[in-house]
């Protein structure tokens, strides 16, 4: 078959019935991405004869006779297409894996499609951004600046990896070719509970092209946790790798290893296993009822699980003074139940990686992690090896949101390449990502709060029953972490909190943005505007007047053993004033008719900017021979970009530009240990050891001028690339090159063991209308203020809030992962599940606190996931405001809200 790719003629005959997608990647199209496979997301997008398709709906054999433009394609040699320019300038991405079909179907747009873009974009959806930096893009926009030497921090300065993004030529954990490579495919579970009695693989292994069927009888016996954490003892250790029992429908059974995905496919199709099916139970509340199965029986305290025969991971109790006795004695009491639903990631990059054993005989895992370091550490410990015999690494990573805070695959692809020999690949569908991985803990929180006439609260508690589905990981961090700083940022004498972490046969919840705050918040940011709705005090005062300002203890029990959190700075009230103010600001609405109801709604967040128990970061700086500086960190970029932050930091504490910077990240063979990209620790954790190795060097590079030139290393001054000493300014180049002639490389590292840790605070508002008719939420105006404390970016932090807001918008309003009595997740697909697209995600206008925080690197403090969490209970308080009516279960879908507003309003 005869076509064209950007321009070139090829002669090349696809496979029978390969799709245009894959038959592009293995013509080594990189920029084509794959992202749900299922004409859902645009990741995949190629122009055909410049019209925006999805290659992934395409059957390859039908470009026969026509021009195909790639992402590589748009550009051309000397220039970049004016609308890759145009997402360079307004920075129109995140972690960049949606860009490359963003900017084709953007640079197909005729006039008419411009002015809707809602419509127009329907086919591309983009999980980080909140769409805002697109549109800015699209509209000509500017949202980057520069700096002079040693005047980066605190400046928009674009991402170091933008060129390369919006070429399509950045890369992502599988755009690589591996000689040689192998691919697994998985079969999974169809019973929510079953023993496997036996496992046939005679059939599957004589498949042609089939090397390998793995079993737990091929797997170590070890248990351990999928969730990564500094430290092992946060999670229980009940996870096999390959278990006899299988806990949830999903649930991997047997791995099967082939020359090519459909050859391990059939191989999968023929494995013939013979199941003892066990009783199964999908209703936390059902799972910790007398008689219930025991999802893990067998196991132990020791294994870290509360209780093995109620089926608690987890649990938490506590209280200070009496909040029985509190809530008798209040002026005014509110008691509310509220229930949060399962949600995916949706990372459009599904969970994967490629494995092989190097060279030097060290097992190598390349993957779509946010914790390399902590991965290395447990396949060091399930396979027994050194863990100089392990290697992990990611390039960029297409998502996370904390999804990728664990360990789906990489034990998987590490027994594969062990058993054959050979070069893994592993790369989850969409469908498996959702059936398979993790998910936001569903929660039921009964929230109890009193007030004294004065509106100070008198009593504040929480009861809570996560749903942490088959396996525990993360299932007790989460539940302290919802009913932590949602009530410790209250000042309030009496407070009690009960929370049960349960196990069901459903899929494992895990690390979500957020990681519980938002479920305790719609609870107590509920009951807050509820008090203040009785007492008729406005919401924000009510708040003025209990919030912890510096000085007050921040306290939940049960009380913390941790006691390193400070008021690093403090912006809350900022914050209020800021939302405050915007939201009695003047601001042209749409004109509405007698069916809407109006209503504004607030919440706020608090956040320890580091997880409690250590957050370790081990950085290097070193100065180069051409007199640029290398900075290696262990920590991951997707999206949060702390790969833009840490080069400024770095740049401001050596008097240089960020283009001095070259940096290496992510990868266990370079530098220090690195606990992780998680708990928004990237800027706060990360970013300090780089200041601190990064003034190191600056001092080294000093003495070693000092002691060479015969001079006093306090009046010598760095300069971008040179140094000044007496006036004389003398190239980095020479410094570096005469320490090399004296066998010596300056080089300089700093550590962070993210303690002590600050707090960051968000306030959302929103102004809603509410179709009284039908259920239809319209969002009138989104405004957050968040205190980050000196904000280290403006632009990328702007796009975190945003990108935060409408990740929770979806949540708060349609997404939901529904699971049926059997545990079978029966919407596992973008197309039934409802991301937020385009025309879903307002404007949300963003201030931020004007603070600077002590503990921070340079003022700063983290800002990545905090903006997801007050959004729900604000939606959830201005639907009220607007309604009278207080829904209490998320999403606010209008089929949820129509019964309650039909029975009070009438139809
Ligand atoms: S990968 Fe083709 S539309 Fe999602
Ligand atoms: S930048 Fe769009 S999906 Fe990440």
């Amino acid at each position: 078959m005869t076509f064209e790719i950007n321009g070139k003629r090829f002669e090349q005959q696809p496979r029978a019935g390969q799709c245009l997608r894959t038959f592009l990647r293995e013509l080594g199209h990189f920029g084509v991405k794959k992202g749900c496979d299922a004409g859902d997301c645009g990741a995949c997008t190629v122009l055909l004869d410049n019209e925006p398709v999805h290659s992934c709906l395409i059957p390859a054999f039908r470009v026969e006779g026509h021009a195909v433009t790639t992402i590589e394609g748009l550009a051309s040699e000397a220039a970049l297409h004016p609308m890759q320019q145009a997402f360079l300038d307004a920075q129109g991405f995140q972690c960049g894996f949606c860009t490359a079909g963003m900017i084709l179907t953007c640079a197909s747009l005729n006039q008419a499609q411009q002015r809707d873009l809602g419509a127009a974009l329907k086919g591309n959806i983009c999980r980080c951004t909140g769409y805002r930096s697109i549109e800015d893009a699209l509209n000509g926009k500017t949202n980057i600046e520069d700096a002079a030497a040693g005047d980066a921090f605190g400046r928009s300065l674009p991402a170091p990896a933008g060129p390369q993004v919006v070429r399509g030529a950045e890369r992502y954990t599988f755009d690589t070719e591996i000689e040689g490579l192998l691919h697994i495919k998985i079969l999974r579970s169809p019973h929510p509970h079953a023993r496997i009695v036996s496992i046939d693989r005679s059939d599957a292994l004589a498949v042609p092209g089939v090397h390998a069927v793995l079993t737990h009888e091929d797997a170590p016996k070890t248990l351990f946790s999928t969730a990564r954490h500094e430290k092992d003892w946060m999670d229980p250790a009940d996870t096999r790798m390959l278990d006899d029992v299988v806990r949830f429908i999903g649930q991997k059974v047997a791995a099967v290893v082939a020359d090519s995905e459909g050859a391990a496919e059939e191989g999968c199709r023929r494995l013939k296993v013979q199941y003892e099916i066990l009783p199964h139970v999908v209703d936390p509340a059902a799972a910790i009822a007398e008689g219930a199965p025991v999802i893990h029986a067998g196991k132990t305290t020791e294994h870290r699980i509360s209780n093995v025969v109620r089926n608690i991971a987890a649990e938490t109790h506590g209280e200070f003074g009496d909040v029985t006795k509190a809530l008798a004695e209040s002026a005014v009491t509110y008691e509310g139940t509220f229930q949060t639903q399962r949600v995916q990631h949706a990372a459009l990059e599904t969970h994967g990686g490629l494995a092989y054993v190097d060279a030097d005989g060290v097992l190598t895992v390349r993957c779509s992690t946010q914790v390399p370091f902590l991965t290395r550490r447990a396949l060091a410990d399930i396979f027994d090896l050194p863990p100089d015999k392990v290697r992990v690494l990611c390039e960029r990573v297409g998502g996370g949101f904390g999804g990728k805070q664990e360990m789906f695959v990489e034990d998987i692809l590490a027994l594969a390449t062990l058993k054959t020999g050979r070069p893994v690949k592993l790369e989850l569908t969409c469908e498996e990502q959702f059936i398979a991985t993790s998910t936001r803990h569903p929660m039921r929180v009964t929230v109890k709060a009193g007030a004294d006439s004065n509106g100070k609260l008198t009593a504040l508690a929480l009861d809570v029953l996560s749903n942490t589905g088959a396996y525990g990981n993360h299932a007790g961090p989460v539940l302290f972490h919802a009913v932590a700083e949602s009530i410790s940022v209250y000042n309030c004498p009496n407070k009690k909190v009960d929370g049960l972490a349960v196990y069901t046969n459903t899929v494992p919840a895990g690390a979500f943005r957020g990681y519980g705050l938002p479920q305790g918040l719609i609870a107590v940011e509920s009951a807050i505007d509820e008090l203040a709705g009785q007492l008729g005090i406005d919401p924000f005062e009510m708040r003025r007047r209990n919030v912890v300002k510096p000085g007050d203890p921040m306290l939940a029990p049960p009380e913390s053993e941790y006691h390193d959190v400070l008021y690093g700075s403090y912006g809350l009230d900022q914050c209020l004033d800021l939302v405050e103010r915007a939201m009695k600001a003047d601001a042209p609405g749409p004109q509405l008719s007698d069916e809407w109801l109006v209503g504004d709604g607030i919440a706020l967040s608090m956040i320890d900017t580091v997880p409690p128990a250590g957050h370790f970061a081990d950085c290097f700086v070193s100065l180069r021979d051409d007199g640029g500086f290398d900075l290696a960190v262990g920590t991951a970029e997707f999206g949060n970009g702390t790969s833009t932050v840490h080069r400024q930091i770095a740049a401001t504490a050596l008097s240089t530009t960020v283009d001095q910077i070259r940096l290496k990240q992510s990868d266990t063979a370079n530098g220090g240990h690195d606990t992780g990209a998680y708990g928004s620790s990237g800027t706060f954790v990360a970013g300090l050891a780089t200041k601190l190795a990064a003034e190191n060097l600056a001092a080294e590079i000093k003495a070693f001028a000092a002691q060479a030139m015969g001079a006093d290393a306090a009046t010598i001054v760095l300069e971008r690339d040179h140094l000044v000493c007496d006036g004389e300014r003398l190239p980095l180049t020479r410094i570096a090159q005469t320490a090399r002639a004296r066998g010596k490389t300056l080089t300089a590292h700093g550590k962070s063991e993210g303690t002590p840790r600050t707090v960051a605070f968000n306030v959302q508002g929103f102004r809603v209308a509410v179709n009284k008719g039908n259920g239809e939420v319209k969002i009138l105006r989104s405004v957050q203020a968040a205190d980050a404390g000196r904000v280290a970016n403006p632009m990328q932090c702007r796009g975190q809030v945003e990108g935060g807001v409408a990740q929770s918008l979806g949540a708060t309003l349609y997404e939901e992962l529904v699971i049926d009595e059997g545990g079978r997740i029966v919407n596992p697909r973008f197309r039934d599940y409802h991301l937020p697209s385009f025309a879903d995600v307002p404007r949300t206008e963003v201030y931020f606190a004007d603070t600077y925080d002590t503990v921070g690197p340079m003022g700063a403090k983290s800002m990545s996931e905090s903006p997801y969490n007050p959004v729900a209970p604000a939606m959830g308080n201005a639907i009220a405001n607007a309604t009278g009516i207080r829904f209490t279960a998320t999403p606010f879908k209008p089929d949820r809200l129509f019964p309650a507003l039909k029975e009070k309003f009438g139809s």
